[in-house]
C-alpha cells in the first residue's frame, strides 16, 4: 500500500484575543474556573474581516508555500460555520488560491468531525490511486460561537488549519487502520436560523467520552484484537480540544479503559504539549484536533522523529475516529519554523467591551456593505455576494 500522509500544515488565527481572566472578572466568575476548571488562558476573537473563508485562505497559503497549485487535485473544506447555504467555502478558495479548474472542490459538514471526514476522504483518494500523482488540500476552518453570557462563552475561539495531503508525507505518515464510531445524539447543534451554537454542555462531554472509548475499541478490533496497555506505546495522544480540561478527562478515561490504573501519570508526557496552543486560542471546532497536533510538533521538547502518535477526532451529533500516524524525521523543525507561538504573542489584547462589540457586530456582518479599502479578508457584501481580498 502507498505511503500517504501530511506533507505540510498551515495555521491561521485572528489577530486579536481576550484574556479569560478579564472575562471571568466581567462575568463575576472565579478566575480559577476558566484557568484550572477548563484549562484555558486566552481565546481568539475574530475581527470584522475574519470569517471561515478568509481564515481558511490564510491557512492554505501557509501550507502551500513552494507548492505548484496546479498539482492540487482535491480541495475539501471541513466547517460547521459556512458562509452560505449553497456555495461552499471551497469554491471561494478555488478563486482566491487560483486552484486549477480540474480540481474537485467541496465542503464537508459534521460538527467538529467535518475536517477529519475530509482528511479520511483525501487519504483514501490517494490510496486508491485516483489522485494520479496529485495532492489534496484539506482545510478545517471555523468561528466557534456560543454567545455572550452563556456557559459555553469561555470555550469559544476561531481559526483554521490547512493540511496538504500527499504521497510525500514530510510531516507524518498516516496509518490506514482507523476506529470509527457514530451515534445519533443531540449534544450540540446550530439551527439554520442561528449564529450561535446550542449545546447541552455536560451531556456533550459524556457523548465525547463514550465516542472516545467506542472508537478506540473499534480501532483495536481493526488491528489485532483487544490488548491492554496499547495506549502506552504512543509518544503523544492528540485529542479534539473543545477546551483543554476535556482532553485531560478524555485521557484519564482512555488510559483507564486501556487497563492503566494510574492514568493521570501519563498526562504530562502524552498530552500536555498538545494543549499549549489550544489553551491560548480556544476551540476551533473542526481545526481543534489539528491545532493540537501542530502544538505537539511545535512545542514538545522531545525528539519525535519516527514517533507514533494517536489522534482522536470527535464531532457532535455524532461521529468519531481514532487513528494513528508516524512522525517523519525533521517534522518538528518544519512546524517550529511557522513561528506559531510568536504569532500568538503578537496578537492584540482586547478589552471585554471591545470583544462584546465585535460579537454583537458579527450578528449583522453577513449583510455588511462593502466599505473597507486596503484591507484583507472578508470585505463585506455587495448585491448579496460576499467579497474577499487575500493579502
Ligand atoms: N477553581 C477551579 N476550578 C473550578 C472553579 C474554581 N473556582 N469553579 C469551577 N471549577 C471547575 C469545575 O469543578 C469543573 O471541573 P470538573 O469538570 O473537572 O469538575 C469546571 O471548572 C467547569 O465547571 P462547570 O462544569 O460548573 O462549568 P459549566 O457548567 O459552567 O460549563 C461546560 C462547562 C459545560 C464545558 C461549558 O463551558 C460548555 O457548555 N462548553 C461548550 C460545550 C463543550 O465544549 N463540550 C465538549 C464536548 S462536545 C465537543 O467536543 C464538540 C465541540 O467542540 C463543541
Amino acid at each position: 500500500m502507498k505511503t500517504v500522509g501530511i506533507e505540510a500544515i498551515g495555521v491561521a488565527v485572528p489577530k486579536a484575543y481576550l484574556e479569560l481572566s478579564d472575562l471571568a472578572k466581567a462575568r463575576g466568575v472565579p478566575e480559577g474556573k476558566f484557568a484550572e476548571g477548563l484549562g484555558l488562558s486566552q481565546m481568539s476573537v475574530p475581527g470584522p474581516h475574519d470569517d471561515t473563508v478568509s481564515l481558511a485562505a490564510q491557512a492554505a497559503v501557509a501550507a502551500l508555500k513552494g507548492v505548484d497549485v496546479w498539482n492540487i487535485g482535491l480541495c475539501i473544506v471541513g466547517t460547521e460555520t459556512a458562509v452560505d447555504h449553497s456555495k461552499p467555502v471551497s469554491s471561494f478558495l478555488q478563486g482566491l488560491l487560483h486552484l486549477p479548474p480540474h480540481c474537485r472542490v467541496f465542503e464537508t459538514k459534521h460538527a467538529c468531525y467535518g475536517g477529519t471526514a475530509g482528511l479520511m476522504t483525501a487519504l483514501d483518494w490517494i490510496r486508491a490511486g485516483s489522485n494520479r500523482g496529485r495532492k489534496a488540500l484539506v482545510i478545517c476552518s471555523d468561528l466557534a460561537r456560543y454567545g455572550l453570557n452563556t456557559p459555553g462563552e469561555p470555550t469559544q475561539g476561531a481559526g483554521a488549519v490547512a493540511l496538504l495531503v500527499s504521497e510525500q508525507p514530510d510531516l507524518a505518515e498516516i496509518s490506514p487502520v482507523v476506529g470509527t464510531y457514530s451515534r445519533d445524539v443531540m449534544d450540540f447543534w446550530r439551527p439554520l436560523y442561528r449564529k450561535d451554537a446550542i449545546v447541552d454542555g455536560h451531556y456533550s462531554m459524556s457523548c465525547y467520552l463514550e465516542a472516545l472509548k467506542s472508537a478506540f475499541l473499534a480501532w483495536q478490533v481493526e488491528q489485532n484484537g483487544f490488548k491492554p496497555f496499547v495506549a502506552d506505546r504512543f509518544s503523544s495522544i492528540v485529542y479534539h480540544v473543545p477546551f483543554p480540561k476535556m482532553a485531560r478527562k478524555a485521557h484519564d478515561a482512555l488510559r483507564e479503559f486501556d487497563g492503566d490504573r494510574e492514568a493521570a501519570k501519563s498526562f504530562e508526557w502524552q498530552v500536555k504539549s498538545g494543549l499549549e496552543l489550544p489553551r491560548r486560542v480556544g476551540n476551533l471546532y473542526t481545526g481543534s484536533l489539528y491545532l493540537s497536533l501542530a502544538s505537539v510538533l511545535a512545542t514538545d521538547d522531545r525528539d519525535l522523529d519516527n514517533a507514533q502518535l494517536a489522534l482522536f477526532s470527535y464531532g457532535s451529533g455524532s461521529c468519531a475516529e481514532f487513528f494513528t500516524m508516524k512522525v517523519t524525521p525533521g517534522a518538528q523543525k518544519k512546524v517550529r519554523a511557522l513561528g506559531l507561538i510568536k504569532r500568538l504573542e503578537e496578537r492584540k489584547r482586547l478589552s471585554v467591551d471591545e470583544y462584546e462589540r465585535l460579537m454583537r457586530a458579527a450578528e449583522h456582518d453577513d449583510r455588511a456593505a462593502v466599505e473597507h479599502e486596503g484591507v484583507h479578508g472578508f470585505l463585506g457584501v455587495k448585491e448579496d455576494r460576499r467579497l474577499y481580498a487575500l493579502g
